[in-house]
């Protein structure tokens, strides 16, 4: 297939655009309704916060992902977004405010597992045990920023599909419908729709985190509402957002941005290595969001002693590529 690139990670910042919060209550009271189906009733049930009109939605702080550096602002963090799907620039928070529904969202877990099942987030997260985590986020373009994400590991899911012994890789793919994101619609060229993946040594491993929530209220949706992934020590584009299906396979998935890419850039590793540069920029610094300050990356972004030894027996891979 011949995908013409219109752009790429390297996007000019400018200026942010004032905040635009916007969540359809309706479609939040059915989406806690939804949970009560589920047998269990969310923490944020029918709660509003007049300021923001999202849904608080508070969990105990897991201290073991205690960090050290300041939380980037909610606004900030709501007004500076990649999300393609509502277009390649940065202030997409209008549109996806707009046109995104998050609720009600069907999720299909399926492929290679003993219990494939078709539910609704929120009864999806009532089957789960919410925690708070602080998590570094290093986009591929050389910033950074640090949010409280609510959510629960990806591995509980795991646990719930039961994989079988063939399936040797997760695959994720975001919603595809240009109905819900006029980007889809308008950049034709790129590979509708989002899809990114990991290897289950990696799915398992206790640092994925199914993010719902942040800065405790419900996701907001340019953050990727209603539900998407974080892996704090990779790249930010295999943080996919807005997911709606989970597939476990017996094959690498290629993911959106391999497609675009090419082999040109980094592909499913993409592990964070301030050795490794883009093509076109050095990974050495980030700039941290809201401060201003430069900092230098770590290695894994930071998460090296998580990982542990997480690569350990994977030969003939660039796990930084
Ligand atoms: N997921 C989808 N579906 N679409 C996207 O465009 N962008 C990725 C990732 N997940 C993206 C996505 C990139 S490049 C980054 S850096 C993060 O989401 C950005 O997350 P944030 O906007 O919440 O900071």
């Amino acid at each position: 297939m011949l995908i013409k690139i219109k752009k790429s990670w390297e996007l000019p910042e400018s200026a942010a655009t004032p905040e635009a919060v916007y969540l359809n209550r309706r479609q939040l009271m059915k989406g806690a309704a939804g949970a009560a189906i589920g047998g269990a009733i969310l923490p944020w049930a029918g709660a509003a916060s007049a300021d923001t009109e999202r849904a608080a939605l508070t969990a105990p702080r897991n201290e073991a992902y205690e960090i050290d550096r300041a939380l980037t602002p909610e606004d900030l963090n709501i007004k500076y977004n990649n999300f393609y799907e509502f277009g390649s620039q940065k202030q997409i928070s209008d549109a996806a405010n707009r046109e995104l529904k998050p609720r009600p969202w069907q999720i299909e877990i399926g492929g290679m597992v003993e219990n494939p099942i078709t539910l609704d987030v929120d009864e999806l997260i009532a089957k789960m045990t919410l925690e708070e985590r602080l998590y570094r986020h290093r986009c591929v373009e050389a910033w950074s920023m640090t949010v409280p994400w609510v959510g629960f590991p990806l591995r509980k899911l795991v646990d719930m599909a039961a994989p079988l012994s063939g399936a040797k890789f997760l695959r994720m793919e975001t919603f595809g419908d240009p109905k819900m994101a006029s980007g889809i619609g308008s950049q034709p060229w790129y590979p509708w729709p989002y899809v990114e993946g990991l290897s289950m040594a990696e799915a398992t491993h206790d640092l994925p985190f199914m993010v719902v929530g942040a800065y405790g209220k419900i996701l907001a949706n340019p953050m990727g509402a209603p539900i998407r992934l974080h892996l704090p020590w990779k790249y930010g584009f295999k943080s996919i957002k807005s997911i709606v299906k989970f597939e476990f396979v017996a094959d690498r998935p290629k993911s959106y941005w391999e497609t675009i890419s090419d082999g040109r850039e980094y592909g499913f590793w993409a592990n964070v290595n301030p050795d490794v540069p883009h093509p076109r920029w050095s990974q050495a610094t980030e700039r941290v969001l809201g401060t201003g300050e430069v900092v230098r990356t770590q290695l894994f972004n930071g998460y090296a002693e998580e990982i542990g030894d997480l690569y350990a027996g994977i030969t003939g891979e660039n796990l930084y590529r």
